[in-house]
């Protein structure tokens, strides 16, 4: 029997889990949030992968590895002369700490704030919306919800024959705690982590090698936009080999050995470190007991309809678990449309409008359909590009590749998808997200006034060249 009964009770803190429980703490619902995780010092570490070994960590890192290259390979041409620059790893390790732990502190108090009950430990649904809790520091108990939501996120997965053991062979989380530079940095995938973590290691002195199973890099985005990406990532010593197929990776004497193969047959290479980055899967691992009542996929994630009920009654799936984007945005939006359906009956969640944004430099970042999957469609749709370069305030900064490239339905103008690569994309995608959001159209965009001198103004006329109207470009 359940000792104690909630409106709510959450499994899982990362950003779908406590952002769920804080908002339906605003509604008045009775909750409790459970959590395992635990921090660097011992304490709870509410936040999921994207604040403890995710996101977060990982933009410290990009952000420091950023300063070290622009003031190694940008400054002399500011006119600014600095001799002999070196990188003291720990420090920069230090400080990525520093703000892990002010992040999940942070929600610690945030929960503490809104009165949700939050319980650091292990929590696994039983039938009728039961959840045995196992708090670290404590016996096992029951308690239950009216309702139930899963948010339990994701974990990493290997290929055959490459067994990480966050030494030598490492995923997201190891990539995070190399002590020194790695002479060599081998890389399985090269999809979202293995560029981002491929280029912190890269920008501090890295010779990086990354395998890549798809014969074309980046599908997510137009080919045009990917260009622009690879050919940056090439000049800043990023190896991407296409269309490679990874066999086994053997550690010995703390190296490691990849053997794969390309069209010009096996080859093998040896390296000091070796970052798998495959792709994540749903952490169902312990989450649900057999009598739960919640059906998988055959992927193995928690099968939801598009408001995210799972088969089993009022109980919820948010996040990496179920369908769609593994994205810390994603997961939070859907918590909070969740939370908003149980209080008061609907909850909105834009399926079409998730930004993307992969943090490399430049960056890239998408919303909506590309040309090819409109192709693909029959959507008949317009197109409009503007370079960076040929805006005042990219001129004045110095390097700024890449493009803006904005898509309108060829009928009704509406914007049906933007893809940008180059400086700021991260930031430059939201007016493009609230532009589809609010059904906005290219004229929309072209007719808003937009600061000068800003990168915003690429976006500008982008839209503008939708219609074929730019005024900075012949
Ligand atoms: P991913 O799906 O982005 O990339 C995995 C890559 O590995 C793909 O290009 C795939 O073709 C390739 N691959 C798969 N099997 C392979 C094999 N045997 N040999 C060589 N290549 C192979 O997954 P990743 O990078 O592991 O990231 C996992 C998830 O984490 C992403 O889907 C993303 O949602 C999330 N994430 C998001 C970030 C962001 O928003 N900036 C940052 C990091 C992760």
């Amino acid at each position: 029997m359940a000792d104690k009964e909630f409106d709510v009770i959450v499994i899982g803190g990362g950003p779908g889990g406590y952002v769920a429980a804080i908002r339906a703490a605003q509604l008045d619902l009775k909750v409790l949030m459970v959590d395992d995780r635990k921090g660097k010092d011992d304490k709870p570490a509410p936040g999921g992968t994207c604040l403890n070994i995710g996101c977060i960590p990982s933009k410290a890192l990009l952000d420091s590895s950023k300063h070290f290259a622009h003031v190694r390979d940008d400054y002399a041409d500011h006119g600014i002369q600095v001799n002999d620059v070196s990188i003291d790893v720990g420090q920069m390790l230090k400080r990525k700490d520093q703000v892990v732990k002010q992040l999940t502190g942070g929600v610690t108090q945030l929960l503490k704030a809104n009165k949700v009950e939050f319980v650091n430990g292990r929590g696994k649904l039983k039938a009728d919306r039961e959840v045995e809790l196992t708090p670290h520091d404590g016996d096992a108990y029951a308690v239950k919800g009216k309702h139930v939501i899963l948010a339990a996120g994701s974990v990493s997965f290997s290929i055959p024959n490459v067994e990480i053991d966050n030494e030598a062979i490492v995923d997201n989380i190891g990539a995070l705690e190399f002590q020194e530079v790695p002479e060599r940095l081998g890389v399985i995938g090269a999809g979202v982590i293995g560029l981002e973590m491929g280029s912190v290691w890269s920008r501090l002195g890295s010779e990086v090698m990354l395998f890549e199973a798809l014969d074309e890099f980046l599908p997510a985005v137009d080919k045009d936009i990917s260009r622009v990406a690879a050919r940056e990532f090439k000049k800043q010593g990023l190896d991407i080999r296409l269309g490679t197929k990874v066999s086994g990776a053997d550690v010995k004497d703390g190296k490691v050995t990849v053997t794969f193969e390309d069209s010009d047959g096996e080859h093998s290479e040896t390296f000091d470190k070796l970052l798998v980055a495959v792709g994540r899967k749903a952490a169902t691992e312990g989450l649900l007991d057999d009598d739960a009542g919640v059906k998988l996929t055959d992927r193995g994630q928690i099968e939801v309809d598009d408001h995210c009920r799972t088969s089993a009654e009022n109980v919820w799936a948010v996040g990496d678990l179920v369908r769609g984007p593994m994205l810390a945005h994603k997961a939070s939006e859907e918590g909070i449309a969740v939370v908003e359906t149980i209080a008061g009956g609907h909850g909105h969640f834009g399926h079409d409008t998730v930004p993307w944004v992969i943090y490399t430099d430049p960056e890239i970042a998408w919303v909506g359909k590309t040309e090819k999957q409109l192709k693909d469609d029959g959507v008949e749709y317009r197109a409009g590009n503007f370079p960076f370069a040929a805006t005042g305030r990219g001129l004045a900064m110095g390097h700024a590749p890449g493009s803006v490239k904005v898509i309108a339905d060829a009928e009704t103008d509406r914007v049906l998808g933007v893809q940008i690569v180059g400086p700021n994309a991260s930031e430059l995608i939201a007016e493009c997200v609230v532009t589809m959001e609010f059904a906005g159209a290219s004229e929309d965009l072209a007719r808003i006034i937009h600061a000068h001198p800003t990168l915003s103004e690429a976006v500008h006329e982008a839209a503008l060249a939708v219609d074929k109207r730019a005024i900075h470009k012949a």
